[in-house]
């Protein structure tokens, strides 16, 4: 049984991947805010923690013991214009999507470069590599697409892999900070006609979380479904 962090395992995307990881007999700590949709998830405990608090994640870290697995799922987009950006949202938004997965890597790859072991999915967005009218967004998504390649170059070395995921668009409620008709015109790029569903995404991270070969390291899977074929 492997001991797995996870940010906001409890909603959308991360928590289908809360119960896949539940289902295939592991340790779940869902760090996030609201304790809701956990009660019926076995192996799982919820630490209620707001990431926003990037200088207590190292005691946080220090109180969960030895961990195997760090998947960095929580983030938030805003429905703001770049020049109408009010201060406080930008420095939330780069503290969830990107300060505090920095600072949890590096707690805890510690421990994971110490035992030749371990594994850290980042959960990016296709907006990290191709733009995205909140402009905050796709800057922290593009800076942990970034920071996975630094992290797996750093650490790698010592038996961790680290990688990280880039999907579009996703049936859960973040998608409903997107305009109607944004949403049109993604839906009108992606070979399939539709959003892909949480579960699509979760199988994908959980893939990555225990069993992709360690030589997948340092990369970043695409999962858009034809918007941006490279
Ligand atoms: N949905 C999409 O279209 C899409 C596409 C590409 C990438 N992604 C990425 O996928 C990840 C999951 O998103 P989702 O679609 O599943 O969105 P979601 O349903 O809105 O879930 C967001 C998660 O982040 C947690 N969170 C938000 N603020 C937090 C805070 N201050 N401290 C700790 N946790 C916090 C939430 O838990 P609490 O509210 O309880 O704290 C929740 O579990 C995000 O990183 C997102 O950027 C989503």
């Amino acid at each position: 049984m492997k001991r797995i962090l996870i940010t906001g395992g409890n909603k959308g995307i991360g928590l289908e991947t809360t119960k896949i990881l539940s289902e295939r007999g592991h340790h779940t700590i869902v760090v996030a805010r609201e304790n809701v949709n956990l009660e019926n998830i076995k192996n799982c405990q919820f630490i209620g923690y707001d990431l926003r608090n990037v200088s207590g994640i190292k005691a946080l870290v220090t109180t969960l013991g030895e961990l195997d697995v760090l998947i960095n799922n929580s983030g938030i987009m805003h429905a703001c214009s770049f020049d109408n950006y009010p201060t406080q949202l930008k420095e939330d938004l780069l503290r969830i999507n990107l300060e505090a997965p920095i600072e949890l890597i590096t707690c805890l790859s510690k421990q994971m470069t110490d035992r030749k072991s371990g594994r850290i999915v980042n959960v990016a967005s296709v907006a990290g590599q191709i733009g995205h009218p909140d402009v905050w967004y796709a800057i922290s998504k593009a800076g942990l697409i970034n920071a996975t390649k630094s992290f797996a170059k750093l650490v790698g070395p010592h038996g961790v892999i680290v990688n990280a995921i880039a999907p579009g668009p996703v049936e859960t409620d973040m998608l409903n900070t997107i305009p109607v008709a944004r949403k049109e015109a993604v839906l009108r790029t992606v070979y399939s006609g539709r959003f892909a569903t949480a579960k699509e995404i979760a199988d994908t991270i959980v893939w990555l979380a225990l069993d992709s070969p360690e030589y997948i390291n340092g990369t970043c899977i695409d999962l858009n479904n034809g918007s941006f074929p490279r």
